[in-house]
């Protein structure tokens, strides 16, 4: 294939993936559910590598959702399994790409051996200065928020803040906020398996994000598919409610 040229001062700071499609895949594949999250998981350990070579800043991925414990057991078991798993194989090759690994949502209710694996690797790369890597987990929108604004209503009790409650103070209160940095609102929401909607992700943080989507199943999804739609992007005439 072809070398894909991309102005690097077009490239999106913040991408952000709610990778669709893992089930659609093992039955398409006649396999099980899990077999179709394994294969997911190998798609996404390429598309981070891939991200972090093209120079992108931060990168998010939609793992698990809020309302994907309303999956069998067997099922967000073998999810949580698998997060070990690449934790465990892959923490020295994101540690050399200098990428600093962040969680987006409350995963202290998630299994302990995955908590542990994550807190690892929390601790291991939180002094890299290359690409920021976000994994939502047990992530939801609305619940982000709620907290958030819970976080905001303590504060005014204790009379920390004063005044009226502004557009930054929630952005800071969110996962995407102080306590990760101040992650910068996505430029990019790509979303796999033909499905065009958020389901929960980032609603807040969404407000002028551009969208890709794609038919391709997650797993079927490729570094090249991915460096197209950041090409297609970069041709968009952004606005944010201004004139060209
Ligand atoms: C996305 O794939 C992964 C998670 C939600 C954890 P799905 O498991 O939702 O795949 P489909 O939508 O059933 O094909
Ligand atoms: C969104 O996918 C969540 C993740 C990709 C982790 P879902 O498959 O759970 O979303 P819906 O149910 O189709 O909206
Ligand atoms: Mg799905």
């Amino acid at each position: 294939m072809n070398e894909v040229l991309i102005d690097p001062e077009k490239l999106p700071a913040h991408v952000a993936i709610i990778m669709d499609g893992n089930g659609r895949w093992a039955e398409r594949e006649g396999v099980s559910r899990i077999k179709g999250h394994t294969a997911g998981m190998e798609a996404m350990k390429e598309i981070v590598r891939k991200a972090s070579h093209m120079g992108i800043r931060y990168l998010t991925v939609y793992a698990f959702s809020t309302e994907n414990w309303k999956r069998t057991m067997e099922e967000v078991s073998g999810i949580f399994k698998l997060l070990v798993q690449f934790v465990k194989l892959d923490l020295s090759e994101l540690d050399e790409e200098n990428v600093k690994v962040c969680v987006l949502g409350d995963y202290s209710v998630i299994p302990d051996a995955a908590k542990k694996s994550l807190d690892k690797t929390l601790k291991t790369t939180e002094n890299n200065t290359g690409m920021q890597f976000n994994v939502a987990i047990n992530y939801g929108s609305r619940a982000e928020i709620v907290r958030g604004v819970n976080k905001i209503a303590e504060q005014i009790r204790s009379g920390e803040i004063e005044g009226d409650v502004t557009e930054e103070m929630i952005s800071r209160s969110l996962y995407t906020g102080d306590e990760n940095g101040n992650i910068p609102d996505p430029d990019l929401i790509i979303r796999t398996s033909g499905e065009e909607r958020l389901s929960n992700f980032l609603l807040w943080q969404a407000a002028y994000s551009e969208f890709e989507f794609t038919d391709l199943l997650w797993p079927d999804f490729t570094p090249e598919a991915f460096e197209q739609l950041i090409l297609d992007y970069t041709t968009r005439d952004r606005r944010f409610g201004g004139r060209k």
